[in-house]
């Protein structure tokens, strides 16, 4: 695959367990494509304005607060959800890393760790966070992401109303696949997929765009949605979608 919008970078300031938690045993979505896929969305909107993101299957939100720290300055809201309660915890641990208060946490938490333990890992971290927070500073100074976290299964989902009012730009989904993560209650990704858009359709409009990172090769048919690009790395197919202009 060819990158348009991002060129080879050294993302080791974000690799996943250094000062951005992840879950152990899944494999973190890699950063270069999470960013060309977000700026690949933006050049499709029509207005130029910070977005609000929605990520219905999050996980540890690892990818939504490498994508944040990426692009500080074009995201305004983060709302997020997965049916594994445990997993919430962890992605509120890691979407505090997007404030000030919360780096500063990380940073002496790491510090405290390699003053007890004079480990190399841990100062490569501490020196790290301390980049990650130049980031909040230089980009967005004292203004917060508003982030939220909930409890929710995509495939029988019930939105809170703060949701369903609010203008959703870019719904960006890691689903589950293979042994690591799976989905909880179904089994065949073309039909979860295809649930997956159909429920959305409570809380997205016209202008939304949906970027899905899956394995399946089918492409998926939902009369609602038409697939405006396909990215494919390794097994990982990215496929963003929008809604159909019915006349
Ligand atoms: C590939 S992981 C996401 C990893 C995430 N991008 C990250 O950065 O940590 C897929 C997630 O989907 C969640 N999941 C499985 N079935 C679900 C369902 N029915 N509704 C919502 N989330 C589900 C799993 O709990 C898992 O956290």
């Amino acid at each position: 695959m060819k990158y348009k919008f991002t060129s080879k970078e050294n993302f080791s300031d974000f690799s996943s367990g250094k000062v951005i938690n992840s879950i152990p045993g899944i494999p973190a979505f890699p950063i270069r494509l999470m960013s060309e896929v977000f700026q690949f969305c933006l050049s499709k909107r029509k207005q130029n304005n910070p977005v609000t993101i929605y990520d219905p299957c999050c996980g540890s939100a690892y990818h939504l607060t490498v994508l944040s720290f990426l692009h500080i300055d074009r995201i305004n809201k983060i709302y997020c959800s997965d049916i594994d309660e445990k997993v919430l915890t962890i992605a509120d641990k890691n979407l505090k890393l997007l404030t000030i208060d919360g780096i500063n946490d990380r940073i002496q938490e790491l510090k405290i760790l390699f003053q007890r333990f004079h480990k190399n890992s841990h100062k490569d971290a501490y020196e790290s966070a301390e980049k990650l927070k130049t980031i909040l500073f230089k980009k967005k100074p004292h203004i917060d992401i508003l982030k939220k976290s909930f409890s929710n299964n995509i495939l029988n989902p019930s939105f809170p109303s703060e949701l369903v009012e609010t203008n959703i730009d870019l719904v960006f989904a890691d689903i589950p696949y293979g042994k690591s993560t799976e989905w909880i209650s179904r089994n065949n990704e073309v039909e979860e997929v295809w649930l997956l858009l159909e429920n959305i359709l409570k809380i997205i409009n016209n202008q939304t765009l949906i970027a899905i990172a899956q394995t399946n090769k089918i492409p998926i048919e939902h009369e609602s949605y038409v697939q405006i690009k396909k990215m494919k790395i390794g097994k990982r197919i990215i496929r963003i979608y929008k809604m159909k202009d019915f006349i």
